[in-house]
């Protein structure tokens, strides 16, 4: 690939034009939303789709989700948009839920990994909604981080797995979220399944849609061969280089479990009111689901600043957005989970 000099924009009118005229001649830029940072291009040029994907390191056969700023570009990238379809977009757009459509022919097979169906969602972030208008045409966008490791959720973050590799960063601040959006796809008319939870939970879901399943493999991990609804459950996902293991049990129970663990190198990832663990260094990544969404991608990517060599994570709730924080911790911990 080669070594470009990547900028660092702001979210100022200039660089907002200059941002979108990158995007309209085919180049990646890294752009906030409200979810985590993502390696935008223009998902109709292939050329510059693919730019993602070696920038990335990411794996062919895994999809992007293609962005949108309003509700009359859904059918210049869904070939058909089923009345529940429309009912959730009405009800939770501008926001982070994707929804797995049928694939209009102007969106290549690059973008969409070869299916014939495309990931679809309108992001609520004022810049990417501007970049989107400006450019005058829809974004693929996948979580910009080198593939494999924790999603970005600061430009900073961005800069570190991408400069070099891609043309330009524009700083809209820290997500709010800070997970990846909940993905869903339709069984029929009145069922979803949610492939990827996030910030959109079940219960929000179910005000709309008759059934919601949760799918299977967002708490277990797939078997090799297996058949996977969507393709990135497949692939080891937000892991830091530090090994990560889920510790499920209560407040004391982590305690006494990490310091019988201590060792050179043995970090722990706490509540925010978790006391201090003696012989122990801790990080703390929030209270509630909602805050340990915002910050655990954020601390995965410190530990390993801290050259942390094994972490021990004491596991959130399935609660509401926790069920998505938990999802993201179990995939980096490549599925080790201990009950104590
Ligand atoms: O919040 C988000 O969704 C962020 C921001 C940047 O919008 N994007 C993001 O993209 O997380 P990415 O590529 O990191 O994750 C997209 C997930 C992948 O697991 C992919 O396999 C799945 O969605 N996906 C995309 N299109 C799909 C399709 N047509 N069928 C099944 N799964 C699909
Ligand atoms: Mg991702």
């Amino acid at each position: 690939m080669n070594i470009v000099e990547t900028k660092l924009l702001t979210d100022c009118a200039a660089d907002l034009i200059e941002a979108a005229q990158l995007l309209q001649s085919g180049q990646v830029v890294g752009i906030p939303t409200e979810t985590v940072y993502g390696l935008a291009a223009d998902a109709r040029n292939e050329q510059a789709v693919r730019q993602i994907f070696a920038a990335k390191g990411r794996p062919a056969d895994n999809p992007l989700i293609v962005h949108i700023a309003q509700l009359c570009q859904l059918e210049t990238v869904a070939k058909t948009v089923p009345a529940l379809a429309q009912k959730l977009a009405d009800h939770f757009w501008p926001g982070p839920l994707t929804m797995i459509l049928p694939k209009q022919t102007a969106i290549p097979d690059v973008t969409s990994g070869g299916l014939d169906t495309v990931g679809i969602r309108m992001p609520a972030h004022p810049v990417a909604r501007a970049l989107i208008l400006l450019s005058g045409t829809p974004l693929a966008a996948p979580s910009a981080n080198r593939s494999g490791y924790p999603s970005p959720t600061t430009a900073e973050h961005v800069m570190r797995d991408m400069e070099g590799k891609i043309a330009a960063v524009l700083d809209g601040g820290k997500c709010d979220v800070g997970v990846e959006s909940t993905v869903i796809a339709f069984e029929n008319d009145d069922t979803v399944r949610i492939l990827r939870p996030g910030y959109v939970t079940k219960q929000m879901l179910e005000s709309y849609a008759k059934t919601v399943i949760l799918d299977p493999a967002i708490l277990h991990g797939v078997e090799q061969g297996q058949i996977v609804r969507s393709p990135g459950m497949k692939y080891q996902h937000y892991a830091p280089r530090a090994n990560v293991t889920l510790v499920e049990g209560t407040q004391i129970a982590f305690e006494n479990f990490v310091r019988q663990h201590a060792r050179p190198g043995v970090f722990a990832l706490v509540f925010d009111e978790a006391g201090r663990i003696p012989g122990v260094p801790c990080l703390t990544y929030g209270n509630s689901g909602s805050e340990q969404a915002q910050q655990i991608f954020a601390r995965l990517r410190d530990l390993d600043d801290l050259g942390a060599a094994h972490v021990y994570v004491h596991a959130p709730s399935r609660e509401g957005v926790g069920l998505a924080v938990y999802n993201r911790l179990i995939r980096a911990a490549g599925f080790e989970v201990i009950q104590i």
